[in-house]
């Protein structure tokens, strides 16, 4: 049976002076999950969106929200999310001192936990924890530099990926791989080909400025089904 892949619109990548215009093509465009930044301004130099802009997003939309903290105080932006109700909660093991306490919290929520990897770390970190993950993110850009055109996808993108499906498969999980940065055009087919499941959607793909929004999404699926058609082929 074939893979599910979900495509997530990266809301930071959308018109944020007409954000519920955007949230509204977006659904209209079949999709019903929002990849969802926050970024403290000191974890990277950026700041997309705040906390009570997510609040009324809530309020506007039944969309699901997948929630990416990048910050260096993760329990308070947890905390945030829980109390505002969002569908998954993700955050950086490079600053958590307490990573299977925020794991447990999460999950005590009945909520989606996801662990997230600048593009440096090595999966190792995951060793003990990656049981408990419903999704590890993948960062294929350096976090936070989405707006700067020269910030490229690392080189060794497909192969962080393949790593993870391959350390995924061998413990039986059932672990979602969710790839963010740069997923564009160029790079969909090989990333669903590696293993991704979650392709959090950006400035290269959905938002890519020369089509419609509903062009992109149908562009992205056609090369979903090629990286799908690619995976079952090396599968078998
Ligand atoms: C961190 C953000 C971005 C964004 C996607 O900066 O997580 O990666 O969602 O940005 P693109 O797809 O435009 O690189
Ligand atoms: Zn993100």
């Amino acid at each position: 049976m074939q893979k599910n892949i979900t495509i997530a619109p990266s809301i930071m990548c959308a018109d944020l002076c007409n954000l519920e215009k955007s949230v509204r093509e977006i659904e209209e465009a079949g999709l019903d999950t929002l990849h969802i930044d926050i970024i403290d301004g000191a974890f990277s130099p950026s700041m997309p969106l705040g906390i009570n802009t997510i609040e009324q997003l809530r309020q506007i939309t039944d969309m699901k929200f997948d929630v990416h903290i990048m910050a260096n105080t993760n329990e308070f932006f947890i905390q945030e999310m829980l109390r505002i109700g969002v569908e998954q909660i993700t955050f950086h093991i490079e600053t958590s001192f307490h990573t299977d306490r925020y794991v447990n919290l999460i999950k005590k929520h009945n909520t989606r936990v996801g662990i997230a990897l600048n593009p440096a770390t090595p999966l190792s970190v995951l060793d003990y924890v990656l049981p408990q993950c419903d999704t590890v993110l993948l960062m294929l850009i350096n976090p936070g530099f989405a707006t700067d055109k020269g910030e490229k996808q690392v080189t060794y993108a497909a192969k962080k990926v393949e790593d993870l499906s391959k350390m995924i498969q061998s413990q039986g999980l059932d672990t979602k791989i969710e790839v963010d940065g740069r997923v564009s055009l160029d790079t969909i087919s090989t990333l669903v080909r590696a293993g991704a499941d979650i392709l959090v959607a950006g400035s290269t793909s959905l938002f890519e400025r020369s089509n419609r929004l509903k062009d992109n999404k149908i562009f992205m699926e056609s090369l979903i089904a090629e990286g799908l058609n690619e995976e079952a082929t090396i599968n078998g």
